[in-house]
């Protein structure tokens, strides 16, 4: 499977997950995260910015997109026949009948069970969060604005109570 943007927050997850799961996981990074993609778990890594993701890679069963934009635009060229587009960025294109891909634009909604079993994981040291900085609860506003700034990299933590 292709994973674009596989250094951010969510696809940092997406990578282990599906290392974790047995995938073949191809992961797409700006350059200065190419290495940070590695350390996840990738077993390929494209330079997006250097190499256009198309000509680097054969087709694949899954594309799992959390840039959206071009690199959404492009990705159908690169799912093989019965295979699926997911994107939680952006609504992914339209595409023709014939190339029998499913896109879908999926919206993840707060689960407890997979909550659980995503702690359990990392407390088994089977993922690892990336975490880009931890503010305490009273700085939220901070931590939003950071969340959303370009450049960060990984999970924004906000803390609760004093431990
Ligand atoms: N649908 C849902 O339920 C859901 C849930 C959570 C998040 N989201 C959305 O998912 C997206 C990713 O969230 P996130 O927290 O992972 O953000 P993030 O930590 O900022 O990661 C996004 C990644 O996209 C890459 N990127 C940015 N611009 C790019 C470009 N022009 N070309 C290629 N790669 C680019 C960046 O990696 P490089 O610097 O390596 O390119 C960055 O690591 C956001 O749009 C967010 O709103 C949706």
């Amino acid at each position: 499977m292709l994973i674009h943007g596989a250094s951010g927050g969510v696809g940092h997850f997406a990578t282990q997950l599906a290392r974790w799961r047995g995938a073949h996981v191809i992961g797409t990074a700006s350059s200065a995260k190419v290495e940070s993609v590695w350390r996840f778990g990738a077993h390929e890594v494209i330079d997006h910015v250097n190499t256009r993701f198309e000509e680097a890679l054969d087709p694949v069963d899954l594309v799992f997109d959390t840039v959206g934009g071009e690199l959404l635009k492009r990705s159908p060229a690169v799912v093989r026949k019965g295979g699926r587009l997911v994107s939680v960025a952006n609504e992914p294109p339209e595409i023709s009948a014939e190339a029998k891909v499913s896109a879908v634009y999926f919206v993840v909604e707060p689960n407890r069970g997979q909550l659980v079993e995503l702690a359990r994981l990392v407390d088994r040291g089977e993922i690892r969060p990336a975490i880009d900085s931890v503010f305490p609860l009273p700085d939220a506003r901070a931590a939003f604005a950071r969340s959303i700034s370009p450049g960060t990299r990984g999970k924004v933590v906000l803390r609760v109570g004093d431990e």
